[in-house]
């Protein structure tokens, strides 16, 4: 059979190239696999590393990587084995594949996203090729069925997971607290104020972060570089959380040392751990950025070990996330939409045609989160987003 091909957007290592390319269609091999059509494709910051050729690594034997981590796509074929899911089914697959290698457990156990080995891949970033392609083949079992109604919001599922997983964590890691009672994050003790949690950047991550957790009942704020007000400002207030930046530090003040959970969106190492300051006894850090290597920083090394130890604090780092938590993300994912439908849909700057990939990947697109289209030919901006 002649094969045909598809258009993609991959990057050359080698020649620090990013290309819409053709490239030949993939075909179902394996009785368990499906074939989506892709609809949406969102861009985040490992995008643009990779395109930047900090990070990224393409498959064996090809001089390119398809790019694209966070989807959503349909699905037009499925394999003869497979049952979860059916044709015309919305789906966002997950993005890491496990190491090979017998011995590591998570991976066994198909938590890949806490591999011990470091031979996983992961589509559009490490050693497979990713979803900013027409179509996509690959294992049923890492599709996840999202409901119609969320189809113009389904894209934000992907970094949506990142908050679940670092929720699902620190709920665990709450109760290590005898007394401690998810039902009660609202109010600590009878009378007392909600728990309370930072969030450090105001970007997708960190958005969705911030939904997740006032949805949860911290009573959340939410830290970004400029001064309010401003329109991320306004978001931030639209969801009852509480926007503080740099410059208002007046706004951060009470903030030191009366923080139970802070959660790191931005990548910036400098600011993360200057922002240890506001953790409380009890508490618990998350980091979920990646910062680049090499920009050796002063910090008080000492105060944040005294503190973690007088202060019995949980200083965690979080990556990629399992099918639980693509689940939860997309149970989280139609609360949102439920209860703040205009902010949750601001999170999307605009869906924009392939033909845009260089403007999305090399430029400084603004906005939160821009989305290529399979289907759309003309740019289309959500009048409704943060510009
Ligand atoms: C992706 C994760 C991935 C991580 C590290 C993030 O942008 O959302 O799935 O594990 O990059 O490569």
């Amino acid at each position: 059979m002649a094969s045909s091909t598809m258009k993609a957007v991959a990057v050359f290592p080698k020649t620090r190239e990013l290309k819409l390319i053709e490239h030949e269609e993939p075909r179902i091999t394996r009785p368990t696999e499906v074939k989506l059509r892709m609809l949406d494709v969102g861009v985040c910051g490992t995008d643009k590393e990779i395109c930047a050729f900090e990070y990224g690594v393409p498959p064996d034997g090809s001089e390119y990587l398809i790019i694209g981590h966070e989807a959503l796509g349909e699905v037009i074929e499925v394999g003869p084995a497979v049952t979860t899911v059916a044709v015309g089914d919305l789906v966002v697959p997950m993005v890491r594949r496990p190491c090979p290698h017998e011995e590591c457990r998570p991976c066994r156990y198909g938590r890949q996203d806490f591999c011990r080995t470091g031979d996983f891949s992961e589509r559009g970033i490490k050693g497979q090729h990713g979803f900013m392609a027409e179509l996509v083949v690959d294992d049923a079992v890492y599709m996840n069925v999202v409901p119609p109604e969320l189809r113009d919001v389904a894209v934000l599922v992907e970094p949506s997971t990142i908050a679940a997983k670092a929720l699902f964590q620190t709920l665990k890691i709450l109760q290590r607290l005898p007394w401690f009672d998810s039902s009660q994050l609202r109010e600590r003790e009878p009378g007392g104020r909600a728990y309370r949690a930072l969030v450090l950047g105001a970007g997708a991550v960190g958005f969705l972060g911030a939904l997740a957790l006032q949805t949860i009942g911290f009573e959340t704020y939410v830290y970004d570089r400029k001064p309010a007000p401003n329109p991320k400002a306004d978001l931030v207030q639209a969801i009852g959380a509480h926007y503080v930046s740099e410059q208002t530090t007046q706004d951060f003040a009470h903030l030191l040392g009366d923080v139970d959970f802070v959660y790191e969106a931005v990548g910036a190492a400098h600011l993360a751990f200057r922002a240890m300051q506001v953790l409380g006894p009890n508490s618990i850090f998350v980091f979920t950025g990646v910062p680049a290597l090499g920009a050796g920083q002063e910090v008080d090394i000492d105060a944040i070990m005294r503190n973690a130890v007088l202060k019995n604090q949980v200083i965690l780092g979080t990556v990629n996330a399992g099918k639980a938590d693509f689940q939860s993300a997309i149970a989280a994912l139609g609360k949102f939409v439920q209860r703040w439908p205009e902010t949750t849909r601001a999170l999307i700057t605009g869906r924009y045609p392939l033909d845009a990939y260089r403007d999305m990947l090399l430029g400084r697109p603004g906005g939160i989160k821009n989305v290529l289209s399979f289907e759309t030919s003309i740019r289309t901006d959500n009048p409704k987003s943060l510009k």
